[in-house]
């Protein structure tokens, strides 16, 4: 209950709101492909951020860095890696966006291990810079650490009948805040 009065007032701060991504009547060529116009309406939301990783990227391609656990027809990261454990310096990026398989099933047709969400929110606060960005596209709210991140927003993200509607939860670094 004492965690929930803490998490209240934050909620009331942050953005909501849902966007419409519904595909065309065509089959994506790579199963897990964001939601059609996803991509552009995320980037658009962190207007001047200059370096953005996408981890998990799939068949994403920039802008910025792309990395991935594989490489294949369709999956061409620049960075062959775990989102776990990333070849990268602390504080070398403003915003990493990801998009992980959901659940084991998935990460099994994607040819990969069971997803390290945890080890990946860790990550993502060692490498992103104070105050930069961390957003994931997942079925729900990743449980995080109050004292890394600020849950600044979050997006229902709809994509038409027959389809769960996900959620694109929005994370501020408070790497650096004063305590
Ligand atoms: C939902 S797909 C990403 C799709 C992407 N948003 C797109 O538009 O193509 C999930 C991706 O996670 C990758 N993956 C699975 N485990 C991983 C890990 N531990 N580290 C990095 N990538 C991983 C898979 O290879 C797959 O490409």
């Amino acid at each position: 209950m004492e965690q929930l009065l803490q998490t209240l007032p934050r909620e009331a701060e942050m953005m909501r709101t849902v966007w419409v991504c519904e595909r065309p009547f065509t089959t994506p060529a790579f199963y897990g492909t964001y939601p059609h116009g996803f991509l552009s309406k995320a980037l658009a939301l962190f207007d001047g951020v200059k370096d953005i990783l996408h981890c998990p990227s799939g068949s994403v391609t920039g802008p910025g860095t792309t990395v991935d656990l594989i490489r294949d027809e369709n999956r061409k990261p620049q960075i062959l890696a775990s989102a776990d454990a990333l070849p990268f310096e602390n504080d070398s990026f403003d915003l990493w966006l990801a998009d992980p398989p959901y659940e084991d099933k998935d990460a099994a047709r994607y040819g990969t291990p069971p997803f390290p969400l945890g080890g990946m929110m860790l990550e993502a606060f060692r490498i992103v810079r104070p105050g930069g960005y961390f957003g994931m596209l997942h079925l729900y709210c990743p449980n995080y650490n109050y004292d890394h991140w600020n849950l600044i927003g979050q997006v229902a993200v709809y994509t038409g009948i027959q389809n769960y509607v996900r959620l694109f939860s929005i994370f501020q670094s408070r790497k650096g805040e004063a305590k």
